[in-house]
């Protein structure tokens, strides 16, 4: 299909172009459409609205497809690693033995925090929320920058700098919650086995990494680390739009994960199968209200915008999940598969095609590890950070890149006259 026709009235119809993309996928072209007949369209949460061609993650929600840059997101999870697919989602290629050396080599050189920078996480308030902090400290990182590089070369290296500083950040933000002492950064043990000592090494003696931690972390970030425009991406390229530094965006960015529905719903997860065991095991009960129209509950890491028979990277870590189940997660998983069956098997959930998505077994597989239930979301915005780059950089590329400013349809009052305050 080359145009579509849009009936306006008995006589007058408008042809709109048809723009296509990878794999017959099609988009009725509307830029035109104000311009011709004064409309705009209508499309609460963007359900049936492609904002932007994006050439990073293709995504076919039917079929349960994920591919970065062509490559399918089970063999990048098998064969690669996450600073290979920063790499990737970048550069659009596979970093060649050199390239990737240069880039490690690059990344390694900059994972210190600046100077004195551990104490704005020393000082923020008790019980602040780690997303939050991570929040605060990559805008303030922005502003940490004496050296700013100009133009291209400005974003490589903020890339750079922000791939290398979020683990630090990341295990920082942590710690420092915790009276713990800050462990600096050790690049030459890899990039997952440094962020893993960082977090858990507890301050005396040896501590290393098992090699089945390092291996589960990497494929949680790989399949963590873009999903096209997702809330969070948006979140980075609206902000972006209107030319803030890069840092100022992926605030944004982390700042719209912390949501339950989006990336906030990982430690939801724990938290509900923790209050089902806590109600004796009563999934049916969990169940009703989920179904219940006047209850806002919602079976959490269930459902996807995109994905409606499966979401591909659940699949993936819910194998993950089983191997590294111990005795104190056993429950939780075992809970977690027979509220997945009977969810399955429910009428409610099978005709609106909800699944589990990623989010529902990945805490699972981060507890068993050893991280505190509220560090969920802050992995999640670790491994999503070179998405957010990349995308950024996308749009940024883009010349002339407009400001996103959507329509509304204004349904107030119509014009009226100023009152006096006897005639109120
Ligand atoms: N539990 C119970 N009902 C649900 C759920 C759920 N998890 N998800 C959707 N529904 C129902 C919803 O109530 C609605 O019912 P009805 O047709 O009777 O009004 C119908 O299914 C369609 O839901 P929706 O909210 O219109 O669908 P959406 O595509 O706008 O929302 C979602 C997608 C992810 C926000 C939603 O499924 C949800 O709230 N899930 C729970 C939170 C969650 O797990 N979020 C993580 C999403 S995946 C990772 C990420 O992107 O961050």
């Amino acid at each position: 299909m080359e145009k579509a026709a849009l009936r306006l009235d008995e006589e007058e119809v408008i042809d709109l172009p048809v723009a296509s993309g990878t794999d017959k996928q099609q988009a009725i072209d509307i830029q035109g459409l104000r311009a011709a007949t004064g409309l705009v369209t209508l499309d609460p949460g963007y359900a049936n609205t492609a904002e932007t061609t994006s050439s990073v993650t293709f995504i076919d929600g039917e079929a349960g497809v994920l591919r970065y840059r062509g490559y399918p997101v089970d063999q990048l999870v098998d064969h690669s690693s996450f600073l290979e697919v920063a790499y990737l989602l970048d550069n659009a290629e596979l970093p060649t033995d050199e390239e990737l050396d240069y880039f490690r080599n690059r990344v390694s050189e900059h994972c210190a925090l600046p100077k004195g920078f551990e104490k704005v996480l020393e000082s923020v308030p008790d019980g602040t929320h780690p997303m939050q902090k991570l929040a605060v400290s990559v805008t303030l990182l922005g502003s940490s920058r004496s050296d700013r590089p100009k133009g291209s070369e400005a974003y490589v290296s903020d890339f750079i700098r922000l791939i290398a500083m979020m683990p630090t950040l990341v295990a920082w933000s942590y710690r420092s919650g915790h009276d713990q002492v800050y462990i600096k950064p050790d690049p030459d043990l890899g990039y997952v086995a440094n962020f893993l000592n960082m977090t858990f090494h507890p301050g005396q003696g040896d501590y290393r990494p098992t090699e089945a931690h390092i291996k589960a972390m990497e494929a949680l970030l790989i399949l963590h680390a873009d999903h096209g425009q997702n809330l969070s991406t948006s979140a980075v390229r609206l902000v972006g739009s209107g030319r803030t530094d890069v840092y100022s965006s992926i605030c944004a960015g982390v700042l719209a994960l912390s949501g339950p529905l989006h990336g906030g719903a990982n430690q939801r997860v724990i938290e509900m199968l923790e209050e089902i065991l806590a109600a004796g095991g009563n999934t049916r009960l969990f169940m009703d209200r989920a179904k219940d129209r006047e209850d806002p509950f919602r079976l959490m890491g269930f459902g996807h915008r995109v994905y409606k028979n499966v979401d591909p990277r659940a699949l993936i870590i819910k194998r993950y999940a089983r191997d590294m189940v111990d005795k104190n997660s056993s429950r939780l998983f075992d809970l977690a598969m027979r509220l997945e069956k009977e969810a399955l098997a429910d009428d409610f959930f099978v005709s609106r095609r909800i699944y589990p998505n990623v989010d529902y077994y990945s805490g699972i597989i981060y507890q068993a590890m050893g991280f505190p239930t509220e560090m969920f979301t802050v992995l999640f915005a670790l491994g999503r950070l070179p998405g957010w780059l990349s995308q950024l950089r996308e749009m940024m590329r883009e010349s002339n890149a407009p400001i996103k400013r959507p329509r509304q349809l204004y349904t107030g009052y119509p014009k009226r006259d100023f009152p006096t305050r006897s005639d109120r």
